[in-house]
């Protein structure tokens, strides 16, 4: 992988934000495979402004989330699909119905993960992923011992994970237990994987991603196994590379 080592958040957003507008120059209709959390925020908000301020053509953009949680009542706030809307599709301009996210509606489940996967396939894959890292070195929802050839299918998130996201939530408790996640598969199968990172709790996953053995206990070691890689993050986050 290439390494990028950015002195801020803002910095980070700036290049890869600079990188999607080029995609999307050159191809249109690309095809963006987008994270939720913390980390892709000021991606999202560079994108938005680039958008805005120089009147690109954003409007045959096609879109996949990584995850979804399951069982949360439609339209949640929380729910990635409100997020996705509120953080991504709105600020930049995205047409909503060419932005997808995992469903994760109870009814409906068994089929959820297979229809992503072939309509992925049927936007022709996706040309740019974008990751965040868990501290439990999770990409997507893949929690450690998750097949490094797996689809989209449901997963028990770990107490680590719910607790990391209870900040989103009113307690604890509300985090679901479950999750809707595209696989370890789905995602190398992406053309290029930009992984982002910051803060010092970041540092080991990153290291175990980036240096360590590829391993399905350490589900992001799987970017090693994918031939266009760009790591970003900030000081910190690297702080455990050698
Ligand atoms: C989000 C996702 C997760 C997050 C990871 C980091 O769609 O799939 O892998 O990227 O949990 O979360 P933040 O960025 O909130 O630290």
């Amino acid at each position: 992988a290439e390494v990028v080592i950015v002195p801020s958040e803002h910095e980070a957003g700036r290049l890869v934000g600079d990188a999607i507008v080029d995609l999307i120059r050159r191809r249109p209709d690309a095809v963006l495979g987008l994270a939720t959390g913390s980390t892709p925020l000021a991606v999202y908000r560079h994108l938005a402004e680039r958008v805005r301020g120089e009147d690109i053509d954003v409007s045959r953009v096609r879109g996949f989330a990584l995850d979804e949680y399951v069982g949360l009542p439609a339209g949640h706030p929380e729910s990635y699909r409100s997020v996705i809307e509120r953080e991504v599709v709105e600020p930049v301009g995205f047409d909503p119905a060419r932005i997808e996210v995992p469903h994760g509606d109870l009814d409906g489940i068994e089929t959820a993960g297979e229809q992503y996967e072939a309509a992925i396939r049927a936007a022709g894959g996706v040309d740019l992923q974008i990751l965040g890292i868990g501290r439990t070195g999770h990409i997507g929802f893949n929690e450690p011992g998750s097949s490094l050839a797996s689809l989209t299918r449901v997963k028990t998130l770990t107490e680590e994970t719910r607790a990391d996201n209870a900040r989103f939530f009113d307690s604890p408790d509300d985090v679901p237990m479950h999750c809707i996640t595209q696989g370890i598969g789905t995602i190398l199968r992406a053309r290029h994987l930009v992984l982002l990172a910051f803060g010092e709790a970041k540092a080991d996953a990153v290291a175990a991603a980036v240096e360590g053995p590829v391993s399905t206990s350490a589900p992001g070691s799987a970017v090693q196994l994918h031939p266009h890689v760009t790591v970003v993050v900030d000081e910190a986050a690297a702080s455990a590379l050698t």
